[in-house]
């Protein structure tokens, strides 16, 4: 879960390269490091910290060259060290490698090249990977061979670009489930772990796939299969995603920009052809069992969309989450749904490898073009929402259970579940949506942040709900525990009585998802559970709708939302819910868009 980037022949390089990687440093941010070739020598620099530090002491900015490599690094083996950072030098300076995903066997490899005299700075299985190449090298002569030669000596899962001395126009390239791109520029090339590693100098894109590897200059670029080492043709892509989208845009953090997006994420959903959404209806329509899967916050959306089919269709579908998919009994003419953010999670990659090998039908939901979980997946929707930076997900995890509201409105209308003037009214409530996102952003913010900085203090919240409200209140939850590093449960409002009542005191703070009164017996169930908590002295903030004076009396304090639709309810309290988590930890003084101990797409399992 590190970024990889690296530039054949940039105007402005050391900017370039620099520019590159902070684009990437979402996926990783406890180092980095760039190797450039400079008069005929390669100069290397890294250093543990963010991107901005490292370039105030290493002057990144300043590298001089045509050609070089650059990476950002999320420690997964090896401690954070200057040592550990990417990219790694061999032995005699020749060849610098950066390098992601894991090689499996460098314990034996490192041991045997270490009884042959080679030395090593640091502890990680790429500086293996390079002195591989350094002695493959003394031997062929051939830097071609010399690739092939070390890559045949690893395995494991991994993408790798090379640099070297011995061949100052060239980065050789190769991946091997780690994804790994190719962007074409006009006589400048580029290669990078996802696409906001070029997106800013272009849009042309090329996705490598599953062991293939490339020799890349500044005008051209061959792509081999290492099975048989025959040149491939590959498609071109051409990439729309606005750069400005990927830009903080005057706002102090990404996080806050990405919620702002949230109005035009809706939109964008909106407009994913109608066919698409029907195929996926129709998929789920003709399949004996249907699963969906995520993990983190696509567990949750999964999760969530359970009740809109419940709701709308009829149906019961299970949500699981990947990392637990393996014990579920697939079979042909199973199918399973993947939704993911990166297309790149290691648990639900492998979730769907599963599937597959099992003969079910597979279909997905992914925000990142030309990503692994989007070129596996017999259906795919793109759910366009543009660039996600914060490594905490909001924009693209909304996106993704409003494109799951109208899968399930289509399979409604399959099932004959609901009547024509619903399914046009349903229509018309989603068009409107965005609108009202932006109405409640712009009005609630002050009023969110206020709340927030109250109770910024509070090391633990329960999140509580009814029916669809209690994914909701498990996704917030993830969401306060991720960006404010405090404690928070979310649970069943009904379940609270089962045990966890035993907790509540003034510390401890509850925040409720309330229904709109119109959905009475969900209504009434919160309320009750509300009494709980209040009468035994806990501390009840609610999101209530505008209006519900029976939920306004229990609450402490209320956020009063606009009344909506029943249908989307449930989605401004998640985007409210989103807010509340972005305040408490700006109050903390959070690195809310990069917090500890987490990365952006999750690769290793
Ligand atoms: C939550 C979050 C993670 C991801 C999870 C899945 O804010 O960012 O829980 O949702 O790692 O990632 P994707 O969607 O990329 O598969």
């Amino acid at each position: 879960m590190c970024g990889i980037s690296g530039i054949v022949h940039s105007e402005n390089f050391g900017r370039s390269l620099l520019n590159s990687i902070k684009n990437l440093e979402y996926r990783g941010y406890d180092s980095c490091g760039v190797a450039v070739i400079q008069n005929g020598k390669i100069d290397l620099r890294k250093n543990i910290g963010g991107i901005d530090d490292v370039n105030l002491k290493e002057r990144l900015d300043q590298m001089q060259g045509k050609i070089g490599i650059a990476h950002t690094r999320w420690a997964t083996h090896g401690g954070v060290t200057q040592e550990n950072a990417h990219p790694h030098l061999s032995a005699n300076r020749k060849f610098a490698v950066v390098h992601n995903g894991i090689i499996s066997n460098y314990q034996q490899l490192r041991e045997r090249l270490l009884s042959e005299g080679v030395c090593f700075d640091s502890l990680t299985d790429t500086e293996v990977f390079v002195n591989l190449l350094e002695k493959s090298y003394t031997e062929s002569n051939d830097l071609e061979q010399a690739f092939l030669a070390a890559l045949q000596q690893i395995e494991g899962s991994f993408s790798i670009v090379m640099l070297s001395s011995h061949d100052p126009e060239n980065l050789y390239c190769v991946k091997k489930e780690s994804p790994l791109l190719l962007g074409l520029g006009e006589g400048c090339n580029y290669v990078g772990s996802d696409i906001n590693a070029f997106l800013e100098y272009t849009r042309k894109a090329i996705v490598l796939d599953e062991g293939e590897y490339v020799i890349l200059g500044p005008n051209e670029y061959q792509v081999r299969s290492l099975k048989t080492g025959k040149k491939l043709k590959k498609n071109v892509l051409h990439i729309d995603w606005d750069v400005e989208t990927s830009k903080k845009g005057g706002f102090s953090h990404y996080m806050l920009k990405e919620i702002f997006d949230e109005p035009q994420t809706v939109r964008q959903a909106m407009q994913i052809p109608k066919e698409q959404i029907v195929a996926l209806a129709e998929m789920f329509a003709d399949s004996s069992r249907s699963y969906m899967m995520g993990v983190g916050t696509t567990y949750y959306v999964a999760s969530i969309s359970q009740y809109y089919f419940s709701a709308l269709a009829e149906c019961y579908y299970s949500a699981l989450s990947s990392d637990e998919f393996s014990v579920v009994d697939i079979k042909q003419g199973d199918m399973v749904l993947a939704i993911s953010q990166s297309g790149e999670t290691y648990d639900t990659k492998t979730a769907l490898v599963y599937a597959k090998e099992c003969g079910a039908k597979t279909a997905a939901i992914v925000n990142v073009m030309g990503s692994a979980i989007s070129m596996m997946a017999d259906q795919v929707i793109m759910q366009g929402s543009g660039p996600e930076i914060c490594v905490v997900s909001t924009k693209a995890a909304l996106a993704q259970t409003f494109i799951m509201v109208r899968v399930a409105l289509e399979l409604g209308l399959i099932r004959r579940k609901i009547k024509q003037k619903d399914y046009k009214k349903f229509q018309n409530e989603m068009q409107e949506f965005s609108e009202i996102i932006e109405i409640v952003l712009n009005e609630q913010s002050g009023f969110v942040r206020n709340i927030a900085r109250d109770t910024s203090h509070v090391e633990h919240w329960l999140f509580l709900g009814c029916g669809v409200y209690y994914p909701v209140a498990m996704e917030s939850a993830l969401k306060m525990k991720e960006v404010t590093y405090q404690h928070a449960e979310g649970m069943p409002a009904g379940f609270l009585k089962h045990g966890t009542l035993s907790m509540v005191e003034s510390a401890l703070h509850t925040l409720f998802f309330v229904p709109p009164p119109e959905q009475k017996e969900l209504h009434k169930r919160t309320l009750i559970a509300m009494e709980q908590v209040k009468s035994r002295g806990g501390t009840v903030i609610a999101i209530i709708f505008q209006g519900d004076e029976l939920a306004q009396k229990l609450a402490f304090q209320s956020i009063n939302l606009p009344v909506v639709s029943s249908l989307f309810a449930p989605l401004l309290q998640m985007i409210i819910a989103q807010m509340f988590a972005y305040y408490a930890a700006l109050d903390l003084g959070r690195n809310i868009d990069k917090p500890r101990n987490l990365g952006k797409s999750v690769t290793v399992g």
